[in-house]
């Protein structure tokens, strides 16, 4: 019997817990296990800030910056285009091929394009191995002869089934991995001619 005076009892206070409160206006938040972020310290877009010096919130935009997209380079160097809109061929001025250029461009060129294009280029990157194919092997003559402005574009907007990776390389590094996948072309396509006197010997060509 005592049991069902508590059980009632509690039933009681539950149903009014839940229901009493009913259409009145709780003036705090509820009660949050997981706060989600609703209430949070920041500024509303043109409010006032007692933090700042000109009591702004907005803050000015420094002075040198420049939107994405927006910087007005050579369109070379941004986009391997002439003017007119041709791909170009060769570098841009602002971008020496020397072995620095070489060596960064290796390193991302075996990060980003090896998993696809392989490590020497051939177009048998490990995903080949998962039954992913279709990435080209650079090493025939439409890639050797195509210029390296083109080859800079497919690595900034991609071309066809293959992504761009303009907003993971930047300019420079984009320039890095078209001189290295030179470099592949050349090394693949080498004849022993190619090969300076000096270290003929240590390969065993005459
Ligand atoms: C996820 C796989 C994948 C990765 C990673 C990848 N590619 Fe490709 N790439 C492809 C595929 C697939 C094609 C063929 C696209 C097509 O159908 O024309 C291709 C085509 C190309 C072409 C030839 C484009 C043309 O004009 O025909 C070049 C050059 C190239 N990739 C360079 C690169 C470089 C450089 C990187 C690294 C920055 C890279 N790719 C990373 C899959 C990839």
């Amino acid at each position: 019997m005592r049991y069902v005076y508590l059980i009632t009892f509690f039933v009681v206070v539950l149903t009014a817990g839940v229901l009493g409160y009913r259409g009145s206006i709780a003036t705090k938040p509820p009660l949050e296990v997981f706060p989600d972020m609703d209430r949070m310290p920041k500024y509303k877009p043109q409010a006032e800030s007692a933090f700042f010096a000109d009591g702004r919130s907005d803050r000015p935009i420094p002075t040198g910056t420049v939107a994405r997209g927006q910087a007005n380079l050579d369109s070379h160097l941004s986009a391997g285009r002439a003017a007119s809109g041709e791909f170009v061929r060769g570098f841009p001025v602002s971008i020496p091929v020397d072995n620095v250029l070489m060596a960064r461009g290796k390193e991302r060129f075996d990060i980003y394009c090896a998993v696809c294009h392989g490590q020497n280029g051939d177009g048998k990157g490990i995903v080949a191995a998962y039954g992913w194919g279709g990435a080209v092997s650079f090493h025939n003559d439409l890639y050797r002869a195509m210029p390296e402005g083109e080859l800079y574009n497919t690595v900034t907007n991609g071309k066809n089934t293959m992504m761009g990776y303009g907003d993971k390389l930047d300019t420079r590094d984009r320039w890095a991995v078209v001189a290295y996948l030179r470099a592949l072309q050349r090394a693949h396509n080498g004849k022993a001619s190619d090969v300076p006197q000096a270290n003929k010997a240590e390969l065993g060509i005459q």
